[in-house]
């Protein structure tokens, strides 16, 4: 049984401070498409919305002269390494399970390969979800950052999440015990 829910991360301070900067929208949004996607490639729904909320978490601003300095984003980003740290650290305070906390942070660190080095990666189950979550979000002009909704409406989705979550947690769980799934 799950101890942290995406609630719980949502209200954190530092959440709320680095996940809205990239988006809070963008994060609920990519968690949800990154829980649907979890029955398909038969991931753990529970960490597949975690670090669908988490992956940008790790986004810093790149203002040159007051504007946004796409160049120097390129160039300079580190935002998946940044965010795998920040996320592991937010969810180990919060109380995860450290195996899950572990999985999620690697996830987040390959949900782009903007900042790794280059070459090919195999990604775990896992970690194409929250890559596939995230770029079924994208808009065009890096649109989905900006995109926004009230607080209230933010909490209604997180809770709703929440719920499917817990139900359908206990189905996976079932599927390792009996052996279909080598995921743990
Ligand atoms: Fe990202
Ligand atoms: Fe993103």
């Amino acid at each position: 049984m799950r101890y942290v829910t995406l609630q719980m991360i949502y209200e954190h301070p530092i959440a709320q401070k680095y996940v809205r900067r990239a988006g809070m929208a963008h994060a609920i949004s990519v968690s949800s498409h990154a829980f649907n996607l979890a029955h398909k490639y038969d991931a753990n729904p529970d960490w597949a919305a975690k670090a669908g909320f988490l992956h940008d978490i790790g986004h810093y601003t790149w203002f040159r002269n007051g504007e946004w300095d796409y160049e120097l984003y390129r160039d300079c980003d580190i935002h998946p390494i940044k965010g795998a740290e920040r996320a592991h650290k937010l969810l180990v305070r919060l109380g995860e399970d450290k195996k899950a906390a572990k999985e999620i942070s690697h996830a987040i660190l390959f949900h782009t390969e903007s900042a790794l080095p280059e070459g090919q990666f195999e990604l775990n189950s896992l970690q194409k979800v929250v890559h596939l979550a995230d770029e079924k979000d994208k808009q065009p002009g890096d649109l989905h950052h900006y995109r926004n909704i009230n607080q209230e409406k933010e909490r209604q989705l997180i809770k709703t999440l929440d719920e499917k979550i817990d139900l359908d947690s206990g189905n996976y769980t079932e599927k390792i015990s009996i052996g279909i799934d080598n995921e743990s």
